[in-house]
């Protein structure tokens, strides 16, 4: 009998530990995911360590690195604004001395779960490229010295925890599904690739989308998109022709922001304002080139 209470008593302490760790484990990996916020996600996917993403993870000597080759660690270099990596808008990104080539597989983040993007940040292989490893950076030439520098960064030592839950964040949630937004052809294999976008909002309400230009975009933009004239320092480069040519990139742009400039991060913006300003942005007569 008195054998039969203590084996029901380690049972019934089995069981309540075994709860116990399960609740621990789920409550830590739900409470880091919940306590991430995408949109500072979405800003270190385009540059970690820019004034806007409040870096401070790292010392002078690897801040001045990652200046000087920026194009190495900036996660949208190698995995483009749409997240399809070399099979999408950045399918003839050319490799040069200053930039690795564009990396093959999808980012995988509407298959993946949280914790597998968590991981491919967090947990080091051998596939990884460490800071130690930048003299291969430094020494690149896509012709005959690629190996090192395409690899992706060993980020477990660049990004905090709480910063790869922002960018995991962002994978799962903030980032904007372009295939909503435009349709696109891609023809070709990288880096001769071609992207061919055409259908820009697709059934987006162009009237709603002015409405929200005129509300958020025209008093730095104009009412037709060409107050600030020659964007990204390209000859006239109008807000409507961007739009138009390179929808890939401005989608990221009108939502976390046009980084070191006053166009800053737009929190509240929904796919669907995305798709009404793209709908609006399309028309050449009221946004001409
Ligand atoms: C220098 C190029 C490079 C940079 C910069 C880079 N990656 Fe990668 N990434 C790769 C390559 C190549 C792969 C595929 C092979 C591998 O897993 O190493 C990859 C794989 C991944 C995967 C796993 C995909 C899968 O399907 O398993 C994720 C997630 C990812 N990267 C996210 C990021 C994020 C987020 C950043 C920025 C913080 C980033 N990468 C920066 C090159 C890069
Ligand atoms: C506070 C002023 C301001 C507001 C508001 C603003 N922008 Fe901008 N925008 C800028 C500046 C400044 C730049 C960078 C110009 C340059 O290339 O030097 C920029 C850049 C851009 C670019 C080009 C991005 C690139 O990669 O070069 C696009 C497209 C754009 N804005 C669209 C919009 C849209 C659409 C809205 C409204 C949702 C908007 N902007 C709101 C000031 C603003």
């Amino acid at each position: 009998m008195k054998n039969l209470l203590v084996f029901f008593v380690v049972v019934l302490l089995g069981i309540t530990s075994c709860k116990k760790d399960d609740e621990t484990i789920q409550a830590v990996v739900v409470s880091d995911y919940d306590k991430a916020d995408a949109i500072r996600g979405g800003i270190l996917y385009d540059k970690f360590w820019a004034t806007e993403a409040n870096y401070t993870g790292a010392d002078a000597a690897t801040i001045s690195h990652l200046n000087r080759k920026a194009d190495f660690y900036r996660c949208k270099q190698c995995h483009a604004w749409d997240l399809m990596g070399n099979q999408g808008s950045y399918n003839s990104r050319k490799p040069s001395t200053s930039r690795p080539n564009i990396a093959g597989s999808l980012i995988g983040s509407r298959t993946k779960t949280a914790q597998q993007l968590f991981d491919a940040m967090k947990v080091v292989g051998t596939t990884r490229r460490t800071i130690a490893d930048s003299i291969g950076v430094t020494t690149y030439d896509p012709a005959t010295n690629a190996t090192v520098g395409d690899k992706m960064p060993d980020y477990s030592k660049l990004l905090t925890d709480a910063q790869i839950w922002d960018i995991v964040k962002f994978l799962k949630e903030g980032a904007l599904d372009v295939t909503l937004l435009y349709d696109a052809t891609y023809t070709g294999t990288y880096p001769n690739g071609k992207a061919t976008y055409s259908n820009i909002g697709k059934d987006g309400d162009a009237t709603a989308g002015k409405t929200f230009y005129t509300a958020n975009c025209a008093s730095c933009h104009g009412t037709d998109g060409k107050f600030i004239a020659d964007l990204d320092a390209t000859a006239g480069m109008t807000a409507g022709k961007f739009v138009r040519t390179k929808p890939n990139e401005a989608q990221h742009k009108v939502k976390f922001g046009q980084l070191g400039t006053i166009m800053k991060a737009f929190s509240s913006m929904t796919p669907t304002n995305v798709k009404n300003l793209y709908k609006a942005l399309a028309d050449t007569v009221a946004f001409p080139n």
